[in-house]
């Protein structure tokens, strides 16, 4: 399978992903990482590892959909069968949302629907949760909102920083993002009108 990345800062969980596809657990090639912002760690990740690292500066397109435009032919330039969003921080237009409905996938550090949007370590935090994590879920075109494909929980402990429990999600995150697209490229998941499905039982 061809795989695309998308991402705007330091590619962590692009990292958890290029080692499970060079390890050979993951039937797919990531064929390119896109990422809005120049200069960022996940592009020389992606050239460490020999993938085409390409930058789409949203700075430079006048409107929301002349940039999802341009990312859309980027992106269809490749083949992929399967678009990741690992840190991509752009809110997407539903019509190139819905281009890919059934291929995108997103990861969300919260254990949704809980707080869905920024900030979710501190909120969770906050509302003396006893549990925090992250989610993979398929992009639909409400924020943060797609069907759930896996969900990795955290404790809270009692005196936790935010930065403390955020780098214990990335652990998770790191885990649960290559299990469900090794599931995709295995062709073991897939969206039904019904909701996701693993080997033909729904989730
Ligand atoms: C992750 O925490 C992910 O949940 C969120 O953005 C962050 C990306 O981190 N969507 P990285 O760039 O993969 O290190």
């Amino acid at each position: 399978k061809r795989i695309v990345v998308l991402l705007s800062g330091s590619g962590s969980n692009l990292q958890a992903l290029i080692d499970a596809t060079q390890s050979g657990r993951i039937n797919g090639r990531i064929v390119a990482v896109i990422s809005n912002k120049p200069g960022v760690r996940g592009l020389e990740r992606a050239r460490d590892a020999g993938i085409d690292a390409l930058l789409l500066d949203h700075t430079q397109h006048e409107s929301r959909e002349a940039f999802d435009g341009a990312l859309q032919a980027l992106i269809d330039q490749q083949e992929p069968d399967l678009i990741v969003l690992a840190g991509f921080m752009r809110i997407l237009t539903a019509d190139f949302v819905r281009h890919y409905l059934g291929r995108m996938f997103n990861i969300h550090p919260s254990l949704l629907p809980k707080y869905k949007g920024l900030h979710t370590h501190q909120r969770a935090i906050e509302a003396g949760d006893s549990e925090h994590g992250c989610t993979v879920h398929f992009v639909t075109p409400e924020l943060d909102g797609g069907p759930l494909i896996l969900q990795a929980a955290v404790p809270i402990a009692a005196d936790t920083s935010i930065e403390s429990l955020q780098q214990q999600v990335q652990v998770r995150e790191h885990d649960i993002y290559p299990l469900a697209v090794e599931w995709f490229c295995a062709e073991r998941l897939t969206l039904e009108a019904t909701g996701v499905t693993l080997d033909g039982i729904q989730l």
